[in-house]
């Protein structure tokens, strides 16, 4: 029991690496690579379709191991430790059709029952023969079969012969060469056909490599002309591909031989019915010996080589590049070689394209070339060229070159350069990550339609560029731009790139001077979010779907408060941005604002109400010193009365001498202001030395707008704020209606307080007096 509970432990611990992925419902891919798994994990899905246990370490596979994954299509096992297998482990997985089993270290198979296979990969592995069962003949929708085996024979292929495979792969074992059957691979029916030679030995076989049926032919791991000077063997070999007249593409890979073999390979895939002859990975070794190419009745359309190392250059490669450059065939690509140069044909050449990307070519390449005249497109991409202006010369010559790459280089163009005699033929340009600058622009090719200039030092387009009338795509990303470009001169600019660059603030009126803009890419720009950016973005929003990238990654540089902001959210108000509103804007306030102010002034007679304001603020300002324990001994008073004109016998006959018999100090205006100080200050002093306030209240009173104002301060009076220091008599009623609007305050305190009101019967008078006295009594300091 523990033993189960562990393994599970196991189990669940190597399925962490898991991917699963679930495709439209009917897909599940489980990845298990690199996980030092030693057996197939038991507790899979049932429903997964594709296992992926590659770079494992598994060396048994079991029908238990696959009988429940009944939906199961791909099995990937390469990379892991298999000797033997038994195809019908898969005997209840009806649906597999693809299985990798490559760089096993399978010995044995058998075959009983099969599977309708459209995938099977047995290529690195220990075979010695080839694992071919005669169960292989039923499958009848094989595509691919990878082969491994040390002894091939012409009986093994049999069971296959009939098939139409699309694509074979022959990895040949370390001992292969010793039993040799030459013509074993004539009765395979493949279009594509690959064979792995052992590594590291000298090409010493015969076997007959051109299949009838083949398009495509590859060769892996040849090494010749070392041991044996002449290369005899490969050579041969490669002379019988003249009867496989289907054979179009013939690739070489890991090629190690002498300057003379690979002359000589040139020469005899020449008269070969090849189109396209490509060799990756070769290691050149010797000298050459200067012999004439032939280089008549060739089928050769294109010649590639990639990845060249010599260990010698030391003789005189004239003659090498002589045969490159007078090769009578459209297409040429060399690259990733140590060649620094490249001489002109010496006759009208047939080249449309010639790729001499990743070399050590210098400006002097096909320097005064004439012969170069159906070119249509040469990469010069990533060499040694240093000065525009010798570039510009050769392209004058080729005068059907319409694409021409010479990015990655370190070109310069001199500021007051006057060379400028570019091809006109030139339609795509492609000057990407040199050193060029703004100068540039004075000379480009005038029919140009695409430009790469990306990756430059251009600071700024100067105002007088050529005028590029077709140019549709600019590339100016990754350069030193400080705005976006204009489309005066490049009036058909539908595509624009001038990602990472300096603008800060791009110019407003961009969409208006390039009408027929469809795409532009100008993010990663450190914009400055002021003013001047608001129309560009509302712009952008307009136009947002020609706008890549948008919005992410375009956001604000500065000012630092605003860092990081996208310029999608980025807002100011309009008032903020617009010097000629603002000062329209602030008139306007002000301009209200005195009209209200002069309103207010005229129906609630705000000027007065500001004076005494004025006034009472002063004197308050003045008192704010004294303590208010003292302020109350200053009271001399202990009331102030206030009254109109028309009153005054009352108030001299009743109200003076019934109050002043039972000493109380009155203060009256005739009788106790002081002459000089003004009506207002006189007010105030008295109604602050006076304990209360007393208001005779009549008809006459509210007609009287000194009254009024002595109301109003009474009731304002700061050393008795809150308390109750008014008393209100009312003489005579007075009709509400009769108070003018604009005495809020007597209405108010009319509304609010209780007055006292004087009687008419004589009798009640006493009362009254004596009410009136006790509220007044308080005895005075002073
Ligand atoms: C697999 O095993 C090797 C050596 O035994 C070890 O170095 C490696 O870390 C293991 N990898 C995993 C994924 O467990
Ligand atoms: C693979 O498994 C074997 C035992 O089956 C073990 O000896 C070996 O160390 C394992 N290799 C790795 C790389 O884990
Ligand atoms: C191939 O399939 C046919 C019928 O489907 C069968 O009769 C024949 O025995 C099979 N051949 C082999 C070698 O399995
Ligand atoms: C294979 O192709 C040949 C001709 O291209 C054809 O005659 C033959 O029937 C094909 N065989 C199969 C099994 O499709
Ligand atoms: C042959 O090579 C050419 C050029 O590389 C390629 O376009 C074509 O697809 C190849 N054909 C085959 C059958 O591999
Ligand atoms: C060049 O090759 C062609 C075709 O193989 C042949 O007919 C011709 O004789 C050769 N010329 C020379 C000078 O070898
Ligand atoms: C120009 O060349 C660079 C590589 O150097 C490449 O990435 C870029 O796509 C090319 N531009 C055009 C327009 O083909």
């Amino acid at each position: 029991m523990s033993i189960v509970i562990s393994f599970y432990f196991v189990i669940v611990l190597e399925l962490i690496p898991i991917t699963t992925q679930l495709s439209d419902g009917s897909e599940l891919i489980i990845k298990i690579p690199r996980a030092n798994l030693t057996h197939v994990p038991k507790n899979l899905p049932l429903t997964t379709t594709t296992l992926d246990l590659s770079q494992n370490n598994i060396s048994e596979l079991q029908t238990s191991d696959v009988l429940s994954l009944s939906k199961l299509r791909v099995l990937m096992m390469s990379y892991n430790r298999l000797q033997y297998l038994d195809i019908g482990v898969f005997k209840f997985n009806t649906e597999l059709e693809y299985l990798d089993l490559s760089h096993n270290e399978l010995r044995v198979i058998s075959c009983n029952p099969t599977v309708n296979f459209k995938h099977l990969d047995l290529s690195f592995n220990a075979f010695y023969a080839l694992p071919i069962c005669k169960e292989f003949g039923n499958m009848s929708q094989l595509k691919f079969l990878g082969l491994s085996g040390s002894k091939v024979q012409s009986f093994s292929v049999h069971p296959i012969a009939h098939l139409n495979i699309s694509k074979v792969l022959l990895v040949l074992g370390d001992t292969y060469g010793e039993v040799e059957d030459p013509e074993s691979l004539q009765h395979i029916s493949t279009g594509s056909l690959h064979i792995v030679f052992p590594e590291r030995r000298e090409f010493c076989f015969s076997l007959d490599v051109s299949v009838s049926t083949a398009i495509s032919l590859e060769l892996s791991n040849i090494r010749c002309g070392l041991e044996d000077k002449e290369c005899s063997y490969f050579l041969r070999a490669l002379s019988k591909l003249r009867k496989n007249l289907r054979l179009s593409n013939l690739t070489l890979n890991n090629v190690e031989t002498t300057w003379n073999s690979f002359i000589n390979i040139l020469q005899v895939v020449w008269h070969t019915p090849v189109k396209y002859f490509s060799i990756s990975n070769m290691k050149l070794q010797d000298q050459v010996d200067q012999r004439s190419f032939n280089y008549s009745g060739t089928s050769l359309k294109a010649l590639s080589i990639y990845q060249v190392v010599s260990d010698v250059f030391s003789f005189p490669q004239h003659y090498i590049y002589d045969i490159f450059s007078n090769m009578n065939i459209q297409s040429i690509t060399v690259s990733g070689t140590p060649m620094f140069h490249m001489v002109c044909p010496s006759q009208a050449s047939p080249f449309l394209y010639l790729d001499f990307k990743d070399n050590l070519l210098t400006d002097m390449v096909f320097k005064d070339c004439r012969h170069l005249i159906k070119l249509k497109t040469l990469s010069l991409q990533k060499n040694k060229l240093k000065k525009l202006e010798n570039i510009i010369l050769m392209s004058a010559e080729m005068t059907s070159l319409q694409k021409l790459d010479i990015s990655q280089n370190s070109l310069r163009y001199g500021e007051g350069e006057s060379i400028c005699s570019w091809t006109g033929s030139l339609l795509v340009l492609n000057l990407s990550s040199n050193m060029l600058t703004g100068s540039v622009f004075r000379c480009l090719p005038p029919k140009i339609e695409v430009l790469d200039l990306h990756n430059n030092r251009i600071m700024s387009i100067p105002n007088d560029v050529t005028l590029l009338q077709a140019l549709q795509e600019l590339n100016v990303a990754s350069n030193s731009l400080t705005d976006l470009p204009g489309c005066g001169a490049f009036s058909s600019l539908s595509v624009l790139v001038i990602e990472h660059n300096s603008v800060s603030h791009p110019s407003a009126d961009f969409f208006q001077s390039c009408q027929k803009i469809r795409s532009i890419r100008a993010g990663n720009n450190p914009f400055r979010c002021t003013c001047e950016l608001r129309e560009f973005v509302k712009n952008i929003g307009q136009v947002s779907e020609v706008v890549e990238g948008w919005p992410d990654s375009y956001t604000c540089d500065s000012p630092e408060s605003a860092k990081g902001t996208p310029l999608q959210d980025f807002h100011l108000s309009p008032l903020s941005c617009d010097t000629v509103l603002l000062i329209v804007t602030i008139g306007a306030t002000l301009l209200v604002l005195a009209i209200i102010v002069a309103f207010l002034c005229h129906c609630f007679d705000l000027s007065w109400y500001l004076r005494m304001m004025c006034q009472w603020a002063q004197t308050r300002h003045r008192a704010r010193n004294i303590p208010i324990e003292e302020l109350q001994r200053n009271l001399q008073f202990h009331a102030f009365v206030s009254y109109s004109g028309h009153d005054s016998t009352w108030v001299k006959n009743e109200l003076i001498p019934n109050l002043e018999k039972d000493d109380i100090r009155v203060c009256l205006h005739e009788r106790n202001f002081i002459p000089g100080k003004s009506i207002v200050e006189n007010i105030i002093h008295f109604i602050e030395k006076s304990y209360k306030s007393i208001f005779v209240l009549s008809p006459h009173f509210i007609q009287s707008e000194w009254c009024h104002y002595e109301l109003y301060f009474a009731h304002h009076n700061l050393f008795h704020e809150g308390s109750d220091n008014l008393i209100l008599i009312l003489l005579e009623p007075i009709p509400q209606y009769s108070i003018p609007s604009n005495y809020h305050k007597l209405k108010t305190l009319m509304a609010q307080r209780t007055y006292l009101e004087w009687p008419m019967e004589k009798s009640k008078h006493g009362l009254f007096w004596a009410n009136l006295r006790a509220t007044i009594n308080v005895k005075l300091v002073n």
